[in-house]
């Protein structure tokens, strides 16, 4: 597009309640780039949190404090910085799994959540080879049954996928309804005895909905079956506590909750990851080394194969204290009422059809829609053009969009520092799109 668009004035003076519940101006005087300004000096609306956030200058000041006064690599060498940069890693372990509720020896850092999943996927496949009886437990081979769902982004399939193809095992999965809910009609017949493990995401990254986890957890239990949860999109804007949700794994990567890339976690239960092998091997993770073969160590250091990524755990435990600070609790209600706003309003514009829950029930803040008559790129291009940020394409959940017959949606997602403004922003733009590209709201409906 070569033509650009002016940014509406948003509608002022319009009454708006609830007040949010975080402050939103001095919450963005902490994040540096919310100063920059983007296409020819407009505002930078940022509706991309869900892909990955911003980080607070706290972030930015923990892993500058590392490499400036530390840096060493943890767990190797006796001398001074060795020691501290293992104090501060280990220091770090510790903050983010109280964040979790969960003991530090139940924190593996892995690249990412996507990582973290294939680990315990290439676990459960080199367990069915592992030369050491304690590590077979968990194989999976032919005959046993991996179930997920439709709504997984690409990282919660694609590796299960993978692991049935290397081991025999069958993929299964539960379907959604239409109002962008899992269907759990059938949970009794696709979780069964053959089941091994239940991969489930906690929100999704494009249809924003919160699943009934506690009700798959019981019946993946009920017939002996592992759980893991994608948490990528339901840690960084909900409280999360390992011991209430009752899962045997929790996935999240720290770009995502306002910490660094680079970095994210595997929790696991203690027992379960004490009978898996390693998924990747090398320095730091043994136990004795002989050229016939070696032993490995206990978790986490099993699953920590490499120098590891120092500095992002330092700054991912700035996140989480910052976090902390706001309150969890009022980081979900934050994104609720913003969520809240954002669905009446798409709602009162003609033509746009959100995919998805249509309300706050059950529901975090990712907001997929169609522009009807304009594809979802070009709608994300008017909206570029305008400083708004938002994310269009298929959201690495192809299945997702497939299911509801779009080819692709344009997604709005939220986060700390995300006021009213935004969103006046956002549907403005987008009916600054309908008249870019000459579908009237009433042409929109007709
Ligand atoms: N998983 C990220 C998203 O949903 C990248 O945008």
């Amino acid at each position: 597009m070569t033509q650009t668009v002016s940014r509406p004035a948003a509608s002022s003076g319009e009454a708006r309640e609830p007040t949010l519940p975080l402050d939103v101006e001095a919450i963005r005087a902490d994040f540096p780039i919310l100063t920059r300004t983007v296409r020819d000096g407009k505002r930078l609306v940022y509706l991309d949190s869900g892909a990955t956030s911003q980080k607070p200058r706290s972030v930015l000041d923990a892993e500058r404090w590392f490499y400036e006064n530390v840096n060493a690599a943890p767990h190797r060498g006796a001398h001074q910085l060795a020691e501290e940069a293992t104090g501060a890693y280990e220091a770090a372990r510790a903050t983010i799994g109280a964040f979790i509720g969960a003991p530090e020896n139940e924190i593996v850092f892995t690249r990412n959540s996507t990582e973290s999943i294939n680990l315990v996927a290439y676990a459960l496949s080199n367990a069915a080879t592992a030369k050491e009886p304690e590590f077979r437990r968990y194989a999976v081979g032919q005959g046993d049954e991996i179930v997920v769902t439709e709504m997984e982004h690409h990282a919660n399939l694609l590796p299960w996928q993978q692991l049935c193809e290397r081991t025999g095992a069958t993929l299964r999965w539960l379907g959604l309804t239409d109002g962008g809910r899992l269907d759990l009609a059938d949970l009794a017949t696709v979780v069964n005895e053959r089941t091994k493990l239940v991969a489930v995401t906690q929100q999704s990254n494009i249809l924003g909905t919160i699943n009934p986890l506690g009700e798959i957890i019981a019946r993946a239990h009920g017939v002996g079956a592992l759980v893991l949860v994608d948490g990528a999109q339901s840690v960084p804007h909900q409280p999360v506590d390992v011991t209430e949700l009752g899962a045997d794994f929790l996935v999240f990567s720290g770009h995502k909750m306002l910490g660094p890339t680079g970095v994210g976690v595997l929790w696991g239960r203690y027992d379960v990851l004490d009978a898996l092998p390693p998924f990747l091997t090398g320095g730091s993770m043994i136990e004795v080394v002989r050229m016939e073969g070696s032993t490995f160590a206990a978790p986490p250091q099993r699953f920590e194969a490499g120098v590891p990524m120092t500095a992002q755990v330092i700054g991912l435990a700035a996140a989480v204290e910052y976090l902390q600070g706001l309150g969890m609790d009022r980081v979900e209600e934050h994104e609720k009422v913003l969520t809240g706003y954002a669905l009446a309003k798409l709602a009162e514009i003609p033509g746009v059809t959100v995919i998805g829950p249509p309300d706050t029930v059950a529901r975090g803040g990712a907001i997929s829609f169609t522009v009807e008559g304009i594809h979802p790129h070009d709608v994300g291009q008017v909206l570029d053009d305008l400083g708004i940020a938002v994310r269009v394409g298929h959201h690495c959940a192809w299945p997702v969009v497939r299911r509801y017959g779009v080819p692709a949606t344009t997604r709005a997602t939220f986060y700390v520092h995300t006021g009213y403004d935004d969103i006046d922003a956002l549907v403005e733009g987008v009916r600054a799109a309908q008249r870019f590209f000459g579908v009237t709201p009433e042409e929109a409906t007709a």
